[in-house]
């Protein structure tokens, strides 16, 4: 039996949402038990501050720059219409996500649209409403050139390089092939070549200033070989989330192993969840020196280079929370030392389950009930037939017992965990999300559904 204390990983949570948590608890269960758990609690007022904070870091920091949200880190319309109104761009990567996004209210020609060897139908829809696409190999950039020819119109470009840092990377070209891309954009009628573009797969600053350095040599290079417009330097998503307090984070890496988790369940690794702030991420980006010389910003000054960014997990930092109900409670404590909870959903409403790993800042009950002298060790289990549908795997130290009807709420789910990989397994209906509005201090929040 193990009986070690679980580690508290206390979520950070933002006022509005502590003053939620707080005030508006039975609200919250009103809404969970009559529209369903898991029910998802979007909040756009929160992205759009993030939004301003990283507008006020760019102008901070001397950059011009355009900032595109990453669509697909939450499907919800509020953020596009958000999106709209603040008068940023979005990152799209399906005909879906582009139509959802105009029809949020943004125009054609502020929305991105990346993705691998995107088909004809997004490549249409693009070039009609003046998108701007990231090309990912000479192939697609030929069907793109086809597409904009039949529809005489011009398509804006940016071509996907493969960086030195990620050389086995799917995605972009390599060299010699963006060579041959570049002659072939220069040379179309109808395909403007405005820059370059990268995927970076992780959260590291300095690797992703190294990036863009040498997206910038690339413009200029593209500058000499016949394409005037080369400019824009993209450097996509991958800025961190801050889930937990660093101090937290250091100390749970130190001390984590598999005792700690459900059937000793081991995982390869863990989201960042206590690392740089996207803020000073951003800012480490384009301040620090690149490979000992000089800033980003700086040379972008000197070399007439505007960026864009693409925060999808990093707008939607605390804009949104994941409640579910309560619906079995299996006390193993006294022969496994720990209980499983059971919850009306499953795993598949919090996509990191779903990476071979565990999204680990502790839920936390909504309820009124005082705390007892002693933690309640559990994990949470969905409520589906398959084995490794937990929604927790790791035993989280409870401030009371867990009882059925109870609610738990995930903090911070807006960034991807929400409806990345949900389904409708055993014929359950999508869960459905709130769009809940805070307003001024001292009003009561409003809520409607994000679809209807
Ligand atoms: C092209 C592109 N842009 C933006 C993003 C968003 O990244 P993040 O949510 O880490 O900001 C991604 C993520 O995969 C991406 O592939």
């Amino acid at each position: 039996m193990t009986t070690s204390v679980p580690f508290a990983l206390t979520a950070l949570q933002h006022p509005a949402v502590s003053a939620l948590l707080d005030a508006e608890r039975a609200l919250l269960e009103s809404l969970v038990d009559g529209l369903g758990s898991p029910l998802h609690v979007v909040l756009p007022e929160i992205f759009e501050e993030n939004v301003a904070a990283l507008q006020a870091t760019l102008h901070d920091v001397g950059v011009d720059a355009d900032i595109l949200f990453a669509k697909k880190a939450n499907k919800a319309d509020c953020y596009a219409r958000s999106a709209a109104s603040l008068g940023i761009g979005i990152d799209v990567a399906s005909a879906p996500e582009l139509i959802r996004a105009l029809s949020g209210g943004v125009p054609g020609d502020r929305i991105g649209v990346s993705g691998p060897e995107k088909d004809d139908t997004l490549h249409a829809l693009a070039v009609q409403h003046g998108c701007l696409v990231a090309v990912d190999s000479l192939g697609e950039l030929r069907r793109l050139a086809r597409t904009a020819t039949r529809a005489r119109t011009r398509v804006r470009v940016l071509l996907r390089s493969r960086v030195a840092s990620q050389p086995r990377s799917r995605f972009g070209m390599a060299a010699e092939e963006r060579h041959a891309a570049v002659l072939c954009a220069a040379g179309a009628e109808f395909v403007e070549l405005r820059g370059f573009s990268f995927h970076l797969t992780g959260y590291c600053a300095a690797e992703r200033a190294v990036a863009a350095d040498e997206l910038i040599d690339q413009c200029l290079d593209a500058r000499r070989r016949g394409a005037p417009s080369a400019a824009l330097v993209d450097i996509g998503g991958g800025l961190p989330v801050r889930y937990v307090d660093p101090p937290l984070w250091d100390a749970f890496v130190r001390q984590n192993e598999p005792t700690h988790y459900h059937a000793d369940k081991t995982f390869e690794g863990f989201y960042p969840y206590g690392g740089q702030s996207a803020n000073e991420a951003l800012r480490a980006v384009f301040t620090q020196p690149v490979n000992g010389r000089e800033s980003l910003s700086a040379r972008a000054a000197r070399e007439d280079i505007r960026f864009i960014i693409e925060p999808g997990r990093a707008a939607l930092d605390q804009a949104g929370f994941t409640l579910y109900r309560v619906q079995q409670v299996d006390d193993r404590r006294d022969t496994d030392g720990y209980a499983i909870v059971t919850v009306a959903g499953s795993s598949f409403s919090l996509s990191e389950q779903w990476f071979n790993s565990d999204y680990l800042p502790d839920p936390v009950p909504l309820s009124v009930r005082p705390d007892a002298d002693a933690l309640f060790p559990a994990c949470v289990a969905g409520s589906t037939c398959l084995e490794n549908d937990l929604v927790t795997w790791r035993k989280v130290g409870f401030p009371r017992p867990v009882y059925r009807g109870d609610h738990l709420v995930y903090l911070n789910t807006a960034g991807y965990q929400m409806d990345s990989n949900e389904s409708p397994f055993h014929d359950a209906p999508l869960p459905l999300k709130v769009v809940l509005r805070l307003g001024a201090a001292g009003t009561a929040p409003r809520w409607q559904l994000d679809r209807i």
